[in-house]
């Protein structure tokens, strides 16, 4: 269990508050920072995209981790237990549909970790070094075509992640996320600063930051803000679990505002180390979801000691994955454990199963499976991914925030916001935000995307 260490109390608590912070922002950094995010800013066109995510993440996203981890503190409960807890009847929905979507999301997000350990693989056996420099960018599409690798490493990815969750190394995990982070943030800094004095360095500041705001359609803002949602694991009740096991000295905005910060970073810093490399290799910004697998192996076999960072960096982003999958995991055992009374192996055991037989169309949905099409012109898991990260999440959230804006007490509210050493006191602004600013400007991308707009 990624969770917490037992105390006396029935249920856990983070060993300190860095341990908190750490395990959210283990589950906010991830795959959706440094494959999702340089990928979809490519294909949405730079600069007006990044910066309308960057809104999100600051009147939504924020305002609605705060939420998400009063509620989890408050309750002390799984998310269907939380809501129900507060106020009873149909808004133990809001946790169903967190436990789906958890369900739903780590399907194709093991798959995609999977390539991630692929390329960990043949990191290791010395792939990308000055000999193979040539055929580097090939390898991506080499994998792709095979449904029988991607199978087996989502397998591998998978197993990894229901080991963890059984319990065990958590301390270790807890630890370990203490080293790990720091590590991966120093790599994507030493890259970012090798891209910016590349040939196209220039020419990737301009794209990241430079905002074109034709390209800013109903499309791009539904995929800023949804992804929002996604990067920083809100909307479907990962948040609210983690804050369950948090202790009542600890300040949730100070938790919420680091961990925000600390997620945005690592995709901006994604972006600064790849977008330099596609310019000076004349390759496509829009080449989808393999770029990041396609870009940085370039500069690994180029650079100086390059194939041992290549180790260090794909091992980091599978441990990336991994504090992200796990908490998904999470969502859906502790729904089981906690309402449905069941244990918690058979909980992971059974639940793992279930979404890597979920995830299987994912992992063919390159070649076997290529015809299998949901939304226009996009794979299984492409399909899945949208309907997820596009729609799911952000329902999730809108609900999240009315629930807490309009239904908990303002009493309640203000009392958990202001637990624990309170530095800043802003208790009014986030409460007008929750109950007005996020709802609303949720609501209208979502019309905006109907065409209602
Ligand atoms: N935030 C994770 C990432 O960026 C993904 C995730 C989404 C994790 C939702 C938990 C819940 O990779």
């Amino acid at each position: 269990m990624p969770a917490p260490h037992k105390t006396k109390q029935k249920r856990g608590l983070w060993s300190s508050r860095l341990g908190f912070i750490m395990a959210s922002a283990g589950s906010a950094v991830g795959l959706g920072n440094i494959w999702k995010f340089p990928y979809i800013t490519g294909m949405h066109g730079g600069g007006a995209f990044v910066l309308f995510f960057i809104f999100c993440i600051v009147t939504v996203g924020l305002p609605i981790m705060i939420a998400e981890m009063i509620l989890g503190r408050h309750t002390r409960k799984d998310p269907v237990g939380a809501f129900r807890a507060v106020r009873g009847g149909c808004w133990g929905v809001v946790g169903w549909l967190g436990v789906i979507a958890g369900f739903v999301i780590l399907s194709y997000y093991s798959v995609v970790a999977g390539w991630a350990v692929d390329y960990l693989w043949l990191s290791i056996r010395g792939t990308f070094s000055a000999a193979h420099a040539s055929g580097v960018p090939e390898l991506f599409s080499g994998l792709l075509a095979s449904d029988w690798s991607q199978l087996f490493w989502q397998a591998v990815f998978m197993g990894m992640t229901v080991f963890i969750v059984l319990g065990g190394v958590s301390a270790g995990l807890e630890r370990a996320n203490r080293i790990m982070m720091p590590v991966l943030f120093l790599i994507l800094v030493i890259l970012a600063v090798k891209g910016l004095f590349s040939p196209g360095g220039k020419q990737a500041l301009h794209f990241l930051f430079h905002p074109d705001w034709s390209r800013l359609d109903p499309p791009a803002m539904l995929e800023a803000m949804g992804h929002a949602f996604f990067s920083l694991s809100l909307g479907m009740g990962a948040m609210l679990t983690y804050g369950s096991y948090a202790d009542e000295k600890t300040s949730i905005p100070g938790v919420a505002i680091t961990v925000s910060i600390m997620d945005t970073c690592v995709a901006l810093l994604s972006g600064l180390a790849i977008f330099p490399i596609v310019f000076t290799f004349g390759m496509q910004p829009s080449a989808g979801p393999g770029l990041v697998f396609k870009t940085l192996p370039i500069i690994f076999s180029q650079m100086p000691g390059g194939s041992v960072i290549a180790v260090l960096f794909f091992l980091l982003l599978v441990f990336a994955a991994l504090t992200s999958g796990i908490s998904l995991l999470e969502v859906v055992v502790a729904y089981y454990c906690d309402e449905k009374k069941w244990e918690r192996k058979k909980a992971t055991l059974i639940m793992g199963l279930l979404i890597f037989l979920l995830g299987v169309p994912s992992a063919l949905s390159n070649n076997l499976l290529k015809d299998l099409q949901l939304i226009g012109g996009r794979n299984f898991l492409d399909s899945i991914d949208l309907i997820a990260t596009n729609y799911l999440l952000p329902l999730g959230g809108l609900l999240i925030a009315l629930f807490t804006g309009w239904v908990l007490t303002t009493g309640l509210a203000k009392g958990e916001l202001e637990k624990g050493a309170v530095r800043i006191h802003f208790f009014p602004v986030w409460y007008f935000i929750i109950k007005y600013v996020s709802p609303v400007l949720v609501a209208i991308v979502f019309l905006h995307t109907i065409g209602l707009f």
